[in-house]
């Protein structure tokens, strides 16, 4: 239906390149909906969208449309680090310019962005007069997913943040608001995953079933109630919407970095980094942060630790605890943190020097306990400390179940939480720092535009262990929170049965983790003498996995049971692979049929028959065997076991 200023009613649809996935954009009675289906069966019913305004009358019905421009886009991005150099960028867009057809007549856009893996969209609202600085008190965005699909889900709004076990259950017993990556497996087994790209300046996006027994964006509310101040002309995040056939094929879905824009500047000086730590003896209870007579971070102990990553050929070190404010209980006195005063035992002059002449990069540590005032108070002074020492690697942590920002406690994830995590992403581009965030927002492709944020934890990591993760866990996480990015898991403990942090896998699963847990900053989490004394062939692997790959294949796996992952490393024509299992024993059989026409030498560290991730940890069977693309290896995982293999490239 057209009338002279636009039409009342609309419904279009918008195909994928390759035409399985569609995208209907419908417009009826003045109210905007979408529908999405895959192979010609839906998998999202129609879903509402549009706003509440504080104040404004709301942003979601009386709408017309103006105009629709649509667009094919055929791309190949690169990446700088990663899991894909290559990405592929192709999608047909449809933007949809709507406009109120009644007073105050505002204005907004619908983009679409339909790919072959699943559907984006965003919401556009422009400068217009009357109408320029705005406050949201709802997005009214739904994902009409039959309720009967399974998810895969951790809860929002809780005090360790990101640091929950996944639960599989069903969307209409869903009580509370649950993070994204939210994944899901719908009846008619369509898999798919709802997350968000470029999350910038505006609350994170939770999922909450709402009172019509719908799935529904839930942004996170600042502490004044709205869900964010915007001043236009404002675009949200992209609604994310990963579709695949399979659980083993959503684990490689790159959507959000395509949907970031490409990198602001030049980042060609940032390297991605294995390092050692100053870190898990305090975990284990040998040393401590806090000053005192096991503190951990002395000049003295910092050396020995340089001289230990030279000996194992690990380039990087990580220093927790060198500063002022760990005294007492840290997660309450933090407010009082400095980043630029040390102990006093140990001198930060002296120990970069001596780093700098070992060729050993820092990575400086920053823990705010989410004091943000007290951080940003410093941040500048901060990072050109960091900087001036020739440290171009920090690792921050907001430990803590709020941050403190202007005076008010405030979510992580809220948009205040958002821009302070922003700001320090920006300051560090500016002074050539690399950054691995704990306690961090979520990842949303960012890295694509801000290369220097290498990593983030998120997730529970191996500080978990010694009661708190079972098998399972790692084999949830390709399916969910990596979703979103890298993820400093702190892989590669070998004291398996030290007594204070038991950790629940057997060794071959240690080196595992290093193919099956990417990231950009990835961390040899042991006490370097453990390394020296034993298991030296498992630590050479550790010593040769890459931190940057050209190529990522997904080889086997199912939701919190298994993984099965082989990745190209980005400089030579070596390949790695590696497995995890949850508790329960299985063979994996694996098709080498991705390699190149050449041969190889496969290093493989697998569980042996009787290795159980509770009483025979240790039970690693090594081999070595000439390989090619016409092999298969039949590989065994055992209990809360795992395998890695390097494949190295003879010809
Ligand atoms: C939690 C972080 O995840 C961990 O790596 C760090 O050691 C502590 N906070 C202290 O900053």
């Amino acid at each position: 239906m057209l009338n002279w200023f636009g039409k009342n009613e609309v419904e279009k649809d918008i195909l994928s390149p390759n035409g399985q996935i569609c995208c209907r954009f419908i417009l009826k009675s003045g109210e905007i909906s979408y529908e999405v289906f895959k192979n010609g069966k839906p998998v999202i019913n129609k879903s509402k969208l549009g706003f509440l305004i504080s104040g404004e009358t709301p942003f979601d019905h009386n709408l017309k449309l103006i105009r629709e421009q649509k667009k094919k886009h055929t791309e190949t991005i690169e990446m700088l680090w990663g899991e894909d150099r290559y990405i592929p960028n192709d999608y047909i867009e449809s933007s949809f310019y709507l406009a109120e057809n009644k007073e105050p007549k505002r204005i907004f856009t619908m983009r679409f962005r339909v790919f072959d893996n699943g559907v984006a969209f965003r919401y556009e609202i422009p400068a217009q007069p009357k109408f320029s600085q705005i406050s949201i008190e709802d997005e009214l965005t739904e994902f009409n997913f039959d309720l009967n699909s399974l998810v895969w889900e951790i809860p929002a709004y809780q005090p360790d943040r990101y640091e929950y076990n996944y639960e599989k259950t069903f969307a209409y017993t869903l009580k509370n608001s649950v993070h994204t990556p939210m994944t899901l497996k719908t009846p008619k087994g369509c898999y798919a995953a709802l997350h968000e790209a470029a999350l910038y300046d505006y609350g994170s996006m939770t999922i909450r079933l709402n009172d019509n027994g719908k799935l529904q964006s839930d942004i996170t509310p600042l502490s004044d109630g709205t869900k964010a101040h915007v001043l236009l002309p404002f675009q949200t995040p992209w609604r994310v919407i990963m579709l695949a056939d399979s659980a083993i094929e959503l684990t490689t879905n790159r959507m959000i970095y395509v949907l970031n824009d490409p990198p602001a500047g030049d980042f060609s000086w940032v390297k991605t980094l294995k390092f050692i730590g100053i870190w898990w003896a305090m975990y284990v209870g040998e040393w401590t942060w806090a000053p005192g007579e096991r503190h951990g971070a002395t000049t003295t102990h910092t050396k020995e630790y340089i001289d230990a990553a030279v000996r194992l050929g690990i380039s990087g070190l990580l220093i927790e605890g060198w500063n002022d404010g760990w005294e007492g209980d840290w997660l309450e006195n933090g407010v009082h943190n400095k980043f630029t005063v040390a102990t006093e035992d140990f001198d930060l002059e002296e120990v970069t020097n001596y780093a700098r002449s070992k060729e050993i990069e820092i990575v400086g540590h920053h823990e705010t306990v989410g004091f943000i005032d007290n951080y940003e108070s410093q941040l500048e002074e901060a990072y050109d400390y960091y900087a001036k020492n020739n440290i171009h690697y920090i690792k921050t942590g907001y430990a803590g179940s709020m941050m403190t920002i202007n005076g008010h406690r405030e979510y992580h994830h809220s948009q205040l939480g958002v821009r302070h995590y922003q700001k320090t992403v920006e300051l560090a581009a500016k002074k050539h720092i690399c950054l691995d965030i704990h306690e961090p927002i979520k990842g949303t492709g960012i890295e694509r535009t801000w290369p220097n944020l290498l990593s983030r934890e998120g997730a529970r990591g191996q500080e978990y262990e010694g009661g708190a993760l079972s098998p399972s866990h790692a084999c949830y996480l390709p399916y969910t929170r990596l979703l979103a990015g890298g993820m400093d898991y702190t892989s590669g403990i070998f004291d398996l049965e030290n007594s204070v942090k038991r950790i629940s896998t057997t060794l071959a699963r240690q080196l595992a983790y290093f193919v099956t847990i990417y990231s950009g900053m990835q961390m040899a989490a042991d006490r370097p003498f453990i390394y020296e004394e034993r298991f030296h062939d498992e630590f050479d692997f550790i010593k040769m996995v890459p931190t940057n790959f050209e190529r990522t294949i997904p080889i086997a796996g199912e939701i919190g049971e298994y993984y099965v992952v082989a990745r190209k490393d980005y400089n030579t024509n070596d390949w790695y692979i590696g497995g995890v299992t949850d508790e329960n024993a299985r063979n994996v059989y694996i098709k080498l049929d991705f390699l190149d026409n050449k041969s190889y030498k496969a290093s493989i560290f697998a569980d042996s028959e009787d290795a159980h991730y509770r009483d025979n940890q240790f039970g690693v069977i090594k081999q070595e065997k000439t390989v090619g693309k016409n092999d298969n290896l039949d590989i065994y995982m055992a209990p809360g076991g795992g395998f890695a293999i390097k494949l190295e490239c003879l010809d």
